[in-house]
């Protein structure tokens, strides 16, 4: 009879030590193919283990092939295929853990104010339906989205955007990045795209590669007239805070672009980037393109990555009713990417009104950190130059500088400090008369914003006036 040295006292189970031990020795041939195997009392006894325990690790032979059973005779051992056996080598590939450094000042576009997130509400909504009232969310919810979710979307859209459109309408998903592949799939395979440059960078790196026509941007937003040239179909802009300059497209614009999109037999659509309208600083809110088109040809889309938190990710499209039909045909049977109960904690605290209060202290907030971001810069005036501060969470500075602005960027960076080149969102190459950088305030603390420009200044050797 083999020996399997059966260790009581380790973390092993005793059957799972006696399965390995006989499934090796039938492995390495030292029990011969048909070889009867001791019978579990047999066994058991010579072990001094329990009959409970062979029968187990015998059971796990069993399933697995290693052994078969005759009934009243007993257990024999099986033939098995070897299969060609290839000593691993040790990894050499050490695995690089993504940690993004973090900096003392960051001026990340995307980051948002942290101190104010209403945790003990929403906590409240969630404990409320993780409840057994809340069973039917455990099954798979509709496509598009919750409709209750909907629903308080489309309410929101027509009172702050002006936008009339109903929930049937609204598709959810968890993120612009994630929605825009879709909105492509619902648009003829010939579609021309066409993107404002510089824009925002996860359209062309995602997307579209090296197809998409450059379309120039100046202070007005997207220069029409350049589209008009081109033999693009399908426009991508963010009209209201243009992503990255910050220039709001003018009312002119506005009107020659929604032209330029009904000109009749052209199959065009206008993708409507809305992503942070609801910080406005200066003047009126400016409506949406999409409550202006008359002829559905805008597709509006939004996110709550900036009015809420981007780690949430929900965002939304509103499509013209007439790409409904396909919208059906392709995504019914794909299931929504945002999970039902973080649809409905959102649903319910937008019924509740909580959003729109969230969202008016945030602009509070927000335009606190603008006016002293732009104060302190107007310190430096006229060496520095802003643009695109009449909205959302970045602006953009220029700088009298002969250094490159990869060079500053590095110099910033060492003193701890993190700032984004304007030239990091070029889908073409400009040149800029002097550097020129995005800096978002929404993750800077109101006090540390003056002694972040002040160190940034010092560091670019930029003196007051
Ligand atoms: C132009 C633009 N659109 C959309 C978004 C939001 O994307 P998402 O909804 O995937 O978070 C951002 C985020 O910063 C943005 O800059």
């Amino acid at each position: 009879m083999l020996i399997f040295e059966l260790e009581k006292n380790s973390s092993k189970p005793l059957y799972e030590q006696l399965y390995i031990g006989m499934k090796n020795a039938i492995i390495t041939k030292q029990i011969d193919v048909g070889t009867k195997l001791p019978s579990k009392r047999k066994l058991a006894d010579f072990l001094n283990i329990s009959q409970t325990t062979i029968e187990i690790a015998y059971g796990q032979l069993l399933a697995e092939g290693y052994i078969t059973s005759k009934p009243r005779v007993g257990f024999f051992v099986e033939e098995i295929d070897t299969l060609p056996y290839v000593e691993k080598e040790q990894s050499k590939v050490t695995i690089e853990t993504r940690i993004t450094k973090k900096y003392q000042y960051d001026f990340h576009p995307g980051k948002i104010d942290t101190e104010s997130f209403p945790f003990t509400l929403w906590r409240k909504y969630a404990k409320e339906l993780f409840d057994n009232t809340s069973k039917e969310y455990l099954q798979v919810g509709e496509p598009q989205g919750e409709y209750e979710l909907r629903f308080e979307i489309a309410n929101y859209l027509y009172q702050s955007r002006g936008i009339i459109c109903n929930p049937e309408q609204i598709v959810i998903g968890s993120g612009t990045e994630q929605l825009l592949p879709m909105i492509l799939r619902l648009l003829e395979d010939s579609s021309k795209f066409a993107l404002e440059n510089p824009g925002y960078s996860a359209i062309p790196r995602i997307h579209l590669q090296n197809n998409a026509i450059p379309i120039p941007v100046d202070e007005d937003g997207l220069i029409v007239d350049e589209l008009e040239k081109t033999d693009a179909n399908i426009v991508y802009i963010t009209p209201s805070h243009q992503f990255p300059t910050g220039a709001v497209l003018s009312a002119a614009r506005r009107t020659q672009l929604l032209k330029w999109a009904a000109v009749k037999g052209t199959n065009r659509y206008i993708i409507e980037d809305d992503y942070d309208s609801e910080f406005r600083y200066i003047g009126k809110p400016i409506p949406a393109l999409q409550g202006m088109d008359k002829n559905e040809k805008v597709i509006y889309m939004s996110t709550f990555t900036k009015s809420l938190m981007p780690s949430l990710r929900v965002a939304y499209f509103v499509l013209p009713s007439t790409l409904l039909t396909a919208y059906k045909q392709i995504f019914s049977d794909y299931s929504a990417t945002v999970p039902r109960f973080d649809q409905h904690i959102l649903a319910n605290f937008m019924k509740d009104g909580h959003f729109a209060k969230h969202l008016n202290r945030m602009r509070k907030i927000y335009r606190k950190k603008h006016d002293k971001l732009t104060n302190t810069f107007e310190t430096f005036y006229p060496e520095i130059t802003i643009t695109g501060d009449q909205a959302g969470m970045h602006v953009l500075i220029s700088v009298p500088l002969e250094k490159t602005e990869q060079e500053l960027k590095q110099q910033a960076n060492e003193l701890n400090i993190a700032v984004y080149p304007v030239s990091d969102y070029l889908l073409k190459p400009i040149k800029y008369e002097r550097p020129t950088f995005l800096l978002g305030f929404g993750g800077i603390d109101l006090v540390d914003i003056e002694p972040a420009i002040h160190q940034l200044m010092a560091c670019w050797g930029i003196r007051k006036k």
